[in-house]
């Protein structure tokens, strides 16, 4: 069998297509295997004097920058094919990542590279209120440096409309894969010849990949304090002193996303975090809000045991699966928590490190997402406020560590 393969990436800006290139080079680098990332962006944007970030730069009527991203596609394909033919006994992968949503662009990539060993793999992604939030970041790259981030999203959401009018999904191309970038999934298969790697590659698509996750509860707030549960205190000056240790504690780690529940104490824990990080952006979503208690919202176990005595037994008797009057049960937060989780891992594209602050539910539904437990186990996962989960997952390996924040 032959012992090299091109992946041609295809989708959209902002659909997930670099995570994956990247993500598929550091997975096939462990397997020892040469890889490179030939991105057409990266080229433009290191060999034009000019500015390219404007949207009209890429309106494909516009005829003297569309040859240029041409000359541009052209020259990375001729670069992967040196690649390739370098040490053809070597096994090798090389991988365009670049939009191809036209038939005419892939034409030209087949003929061009004049092999059989090509393998196209579509990302889609159509949840627009991720792809909003994934447009925001990517603002924030340097290409849009010179701009505000209003503008940049303008200009980035203009691109993208332009790319639509072009846009041919896969269809007649021998060899590929269509993914749903967000959950993970693949759309379709459709994989004719006996092409190298392809097993791997296909399990890496469908695999979650986290480099370092950690995974932290709030610190003390006001109603944990008083052992009132739900509610959306603030941080007590006790929680406000354990969040400067924990601060202290990461700031030898670079880590440029936390996300957070939309509740005050998970927010607070999180921005006295990035105060001692450089680059760090929070940001927080109603998924991972800490389960809603409905009537006994604002209250103390013990007021729960006396005045709603058949809750408090109800509760005791099937945890899981026991959903509070007006409010919600372990079981009903799965779909949200999922969610949540997705939304993560979308957004943090390949990052080093990554941080989750949550709550003591939230944190068991998100732990029981990666490991398995059993549903009557899981609402009793040890949570502790003075600890946190450091969890590393790719193919080869699953780590969950429960380590000490020294408090
Ligand atoms: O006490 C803190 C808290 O986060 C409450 O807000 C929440 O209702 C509770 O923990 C969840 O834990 P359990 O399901 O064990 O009651």
């Amino acid at each position: 069998m032959d012992t090299f393969l091109y992946i041609i990436m295809v989708g959209l800006p902002a659909r997930g297509k670099s995570t994956l290139a990247w993500k598929l080079y550091e997975s096939l680098k462990r397997d020892n295997i040469k890889v490179r990332i030939f991105n057409n962006g990266y080229l433009r944007r290191k060999l034009s004097r000019e500015n390219t970030s404007y949207p009209e730069f890429f309106n494909p009527k516009n005829k003297t920058s569309a040859a240029l991203r041409e000359k541009y596609a052209i020259m990375n394909l001729r670069r992967a094919k040196n690649f390739i033919h370098k040490e053809i006994a070597k096994k090798r992968v090389a991988i365009i990542d670049a939009t191809n949503v036209s038939f005419e662009r892939r034409k030209k990539i087949i003929s061009f590279l004049g092999e059989s060993n090509i393998l196209f793999i579509e990302c889609i992604n159509n949840d627009q209120e991720i792809l909003e939030e994934n447009i925001r970041l990517k603002t924030h790259i340097p290409e849009f440096s010179h701009i505000t981030e209003s503008e940049a999203i303008y200009s980035l959401k203009k691109r993208i409309e332009y790319y639509e009018t072009i846009y041919n999904h896969l269809q007649n191309e021998p060899n590929f894969i269509k993914i749903d970038t967000f959950n993970y999934k693949i759309i379709q298969y459709k994989v004719n010849d006996d092409l190298p790697f392809i097993d791997r590659v296909r399990d890496f698509i469908v695999t979650p990949f986290i480099k370092n996750l950690y995974l932290l509860r709030h610190t003390e707030s006001v109603y944990n304090l008083y052992d009132k549960i739900g509610g959306d205190s603030e941080l007590t000056p006790k929680g406000i002193e354990d969040a400067q240790k924990i601060a202290k504690y990461f700031s030898n780690k670079k880590i440029p996303l936390i996300f957070t529940s939309s509740l005050k104490r998970t927010i607070q824990l999180a921005q006295i975090i990035k105060q001692y990080q450089k680059n760090c952006q929070i940001i927080s979503f109603n998924e991972f809000n800490e389960i809603n208690a409905g009537v006994c919202e604002n209250m103390t176990y013990s007021e729960i045991r006396k005045t709603f005595p058949e809750i408090d037994r109800a509760r005791k008797t099937n945890k899981y699966f026991y959903v509070y009057p007006q409010g919600e049960g372990y079981v009903s937060m799965e779909e949200r928590i999922e969610r949540g989780i997705k939304k993560v891992i979308y957004l943090s594209k390949h990052l080093d490190n990554i941080m989750i602050i949550g709550h003591r539910a939230v944190n068991r539904m998100i732990l029981s997402y990666f490991v398995y437990k059993r549903q009557e186990d899981i609402p009793y996962i040890y949570v502790p406020i003075d600890r946190y989960y450091h969890i590393t997952i790719n193919q080869n390996k699953k780590i969950f560590e429960l380590k000490s924040l020294n408090l």
